[in-house]
């Protein structure tokens, strides 16, 4: 990759113009030994996958579709807190790129006036006790004109070049996500959590605000508190219960 300011992230690329989804690669390569860092990159994706088995939308060439591997000497539940991360280094690589300063809604999604501009996946291959690997999927919707996201999107996606309002290098955007990841990643294997859960809440949507987070077993509504140190969402109810939200959907009700 031309011009990439990283010691490990991205060293690696495999390049592909069309695949099923980075995702399926990216597992299988990690499990070929593929070296810490290696990135999976698409032109478009046929099948890509987003958080909950929905669809994403991979159009050619209009967006960043890439799967990052990663091999943090961790134990598995610290894991959710890499989505975290990634979603610091993308909003942090947007503003650096675009100027435009967006919202991170937990736990995945990067919003700039309430619509969706980039979606992070994260996977994880473990035992027990520790992490084999980590797979990040980003991605990021970058050069798509409204008209070329499907109906039912329209309403709540964006891309990088609607809302700047001119063409965004997807090269240069691809730099700044691997740089950035690279320094966060660094402070969070050196300090913990602690650092970029301050630096999370300052681009969080939503916090002192009502909520209603949606989850496998019902909804709960109340106000966010933040997240905690592990990066898990905390939502007060009218009875002054806290709840710990480690999976959902989150809707902000007006
Ligand atoms: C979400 O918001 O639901 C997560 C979307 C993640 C999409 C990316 S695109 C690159 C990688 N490959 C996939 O199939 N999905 C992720």
């Amino acid at each position: 990759l031309i011009g990439l300011e990283t010691k490990t992230i991205g060293r690696h690329v495999h390049y592909y113009e069309s695949v099923e989804s980075t995702q399926l690669i990216a597992h299988k390569v990690a499990r070929e030994e593929a070296p810490e860092g290696t990135l999976v990159i698409a032109g478009e994706q046929t099948g890509g996958k987003g958080r909950m088995a929905r669809p994403w939308h991979s159009s050619k060439q209009q967006g960043i579709w890439m799967s990052l591997i990663i091999r943090p000497k961790l134990p598995p539940e610290k894991a959710p807190q890499f989505t975290l991360i990634t979603a610091i280094a993308c909003a942090r690589a947007i503003e650096e790129v675009t100027g435009l300063e967006t919202n991170i809604k937990w736990p995945n999604d990067i919003l700039y006036k309430g619509k969706k501009l980039t979606g992070i996946l994260t996977e994880l291959q473990g035992e027990a006790d520790k992490v084999n690997f980590l797979v990040i999927g980003i991605g990021m919707n970058v050069n798509q004109k409204k008209e070329d996201f499907p109906e039912h999107v329209k309403e709540i996606a964006s891309s990088l070049e609607i809302e700047a309002g001119h063409k965004v290098s997807k090269i240069e955007m691809i730099q700044k996500i691997l740089k950035y990841f690279e320094k966060y990643y660094e402070l969070y294997m050196e300090k913990g959590f602690a650092p970029l859960k301050i630096l999370w809440e300052s681009y969080a949507a939503g916090i002192g605000k009502p909520i209603i987070a949606r989850t496998i077993t019902g909804e709960i509504s109340g106000i966010a508190l933040g997240i905690s140190n592990e990066g898990i969402l905390k939502v007060e109810d009218d009875e002054g219960t806290i709840h710990h939200i480690y999976s959902a959907d989150i809707e902000f009700p007006t």
